[in-house]
């Protein structure tokens, strides 16, 4: 049985690769460009745009992990269905059910996946995880290099961060055993933490003085990355505003699937350490 990774080079897709195969499973990891793909010795790798044509990348395939595309996966999982494949595990987002995010950018993208999925009569489980660890290094992490700072809006604002791994461990076994293939899965840390908090365990276990500057709405939209499109980044913000002073979600998902609790964020901080230089 071979277990194919879609977006194999993303946070997470990267993460469930290396949980396969240290646990010794056959993994196909897929990206729109191999050249720069770095696996696991022993995992293949194929070349793999989900809106588009899916050719050979199929071949052997049981279970699939499925990656929330912008585009139109739909002929992607119609050949997914005509190969065999038995089961997906679909990345989602908590914004598709989210009350002030269902109906906006986020949500929208994700439930378009869900739907199609659904359609394609594949069965399937959606994870829904929580406030990725790894946010801390794609929002804050050069600030905080070149400056000890973190510029943000709604610094009060509770999430609950997930360390990756939990995801990946959580998408090894639903992709490797029959046990908890339900339609989806809530998936949180084991803790909701003010981003300030966040911002104080990244400053204990980096040893740095990191501050927060606190920023209005405009500014913080003012000083979006280019690669964050501005209605996303207006959606965050509101999430955001709606999240503080509201401890967020928990769920024992994780420790229910992979039989340990949920990793704290202070975890992934200590393992990330020259992310933040
Ligand atoms: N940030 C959060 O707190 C949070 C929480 C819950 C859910 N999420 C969701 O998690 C996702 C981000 O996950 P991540 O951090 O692992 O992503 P990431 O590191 O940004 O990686 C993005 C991946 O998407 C793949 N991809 C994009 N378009 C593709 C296409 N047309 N065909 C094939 N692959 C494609 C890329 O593959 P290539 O290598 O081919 O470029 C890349 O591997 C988003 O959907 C987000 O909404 C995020």
């Amino acid at each position: 049985m071979t277990v194919l990774i879609t977006g194999a080079r993303g946070n997470i897709g990267s993460a469930i690769v290396t949980r396969l195969a240290a646990d010794g499973h056959a993994v196909r990891a897929s990206a729109r460009d191999t050249t720069t793909l770095d696996v696991p010795a022993g995992v293949e790798t194929a070349t793999l745009d989900l809106t588009r044509f899916a050719g050979k990348t199929l071949t052997d395939v049981e279970t699939l992990f499925l990656y929330p595309t912008r585009g139109d996966c739909r002929d992607f999982l119609t050949a997914a269905k005509e190969a065999g494949v038995q089961y997906v595990v679909l990345l989602s987002s908590p914004a598709s059910f989210e009350h002030g995010e269902c109906d906006g950018p986020i949500g929208l993208v994700h439930r378009g996946v869900e739907q199609a999925l659904a359609d394609s009569g594949l069965r399937h489980t959606i994870l829904y995880p929580s406030w990725l660890a790894t946010n801390a290094r794609r929002d804050w992490g050069e600030e905080i290099r070149a400056e000890n700072r973190i510029s943000l809006a709604h610094p009060d604002a509770q999430v609950s961060p997930i360390h990756l791994d939990d995801i990946a461990e959580v998408a090894a076994a639903l992709l490797t055993e029959d046990a908890h293939r339900g339609r989806m899965q809530v998936l949180t840390g084991p803790e909701s933490l003010t981003q300030r908090e966040i911002a104080g365990v990244l400053a204990e276990e980096t040893g740095r003085a990191i501050t927060i500057a606190e920023l209005t709405r405009e500014q913080a939209l003012a000083r979006r990355a280019p690669w964050m499109p501005e209605s996303v980044l207006a959606a965050l913000l509101d999430a955001s505003a709606l999240a503080v002073g509201v401890p967020a979600l928990l769920t024992n998902t994780v420790e229910r699937i992979t039989g340990h609790p949920a990793r704290p964020f202070r975890a992934w901080a200590a393992a990330h350490l020259a992310d933040f230089g």
